[in-house]
């Protein structure tokens, strides 16, 4: 049985005083919840007093983007080890704001994963089709090519101490959410895929996560779906009322 995973990808908001009153928000409700796995993922200036303020809470501690390599010249960049000193237990790799602004490949994507792993950090690693490769009919090979390019050579263990996210481009932050059959149709095939990557068991073991546009009032029925074990929540993570709603639809 997965327990479903519920993560706030907080983008580029929150100062540190704004992070500090969404979380002290969520605590009030989420500090002792356990009905499933919640996870907040502030920007990097954030990340130091939001570890503080969950601390001895159930609330655990993510980060949207780290580079591959341990340390060195990579001005701007952020290391596993950095953040991992901080208390984080997941780090967002491959968002597809990362791969389009940012040029981020699968082989890319594929070091962060590793070197993540390496460093005892859960990537939730995120795939999704764009509205034309959908419209195209594209969305097996694109989901396919995106699963096994941004999963290559893990071993059972990090496959399933990994987290994937389907996440349409199309529905991110559009107010379009795909709906639960849709979704559901793409989280089997990736679910297929990781069977043909490993086998049937592993496959059933590993946590999928649907975004785009989740919100209170849709969530329980995405949540619902057998083959959505939560979700990656972008918006409506900044308001403290809403994610809770979702988290307690993910019950
Ligand atoms: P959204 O973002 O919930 O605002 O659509 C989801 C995401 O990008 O992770």
């Amino acid at each position: 049985m997965r327990k479903k995973i519920v993560a706030g990808n907080w983008k580029m908001n929150m100062t540190t005083e704004e992070a500090t009153s969404l979380v002290n928000g969520l605590k009030a409700e989420l500090a002792i919840f356990r009905g499933a796995d919640v996870v907040v993922c502030p920007p990097f200036t954030a990340i130091s007093t939001v570890s503080a303020l969950v601390q001895g809470t159930h609330i655990d501690l993510g980060a949207q983007n780290m580079h591959w390599e341990k340390s060195g010249a990579y001005t701007g960049e952020i290391s596993a080890a950095m953040l991992r000193e901080l208390y984080c237990h997941y780090v967002i790799l491959g968002h597809s704001e990362r791969r389009t602004y940012f040029g981020e490949t699968d082989e890319i994507v594929n070091r962060k994963v590793k070197a993540a792993l390496a460093a005892t950090l859960h990537p939730i690693v995120c795939v999704g089709e764009t509205l034309a490769q959908r419209e195209a009919g594209e969305v097996e090979t694109v989901i396919t090519t995106q699963v096994r390019g941004s999963l290559a050579g893990l071993s059972q263990k990090e496959i399933l101490d990994s987290v994937i996210a389907y996440e349409p481009v199309w529905a991110i932050g559009t107010g379009k959410t795909a709906t639960s059959a849709q979704a559901q149709e793409v989280h089997a095939l990736i679910r297929k895929t990781l069977a043909s990557m490993y086998d049937a068991a592993i496959a059933d073991g590993v946590r999928i996560q649907y975004g785009g546009s989740v919100k209170p009032g849709n969530a329980k029925e995405l949540f619902s779906m057998p083959d959505i074990d939560g979700g990656l929540i972008g918006g409506a993570a900044l308001d403290a009322k809403s994610f809770i709603d979702i988290v307690r639809a993910a019950v």
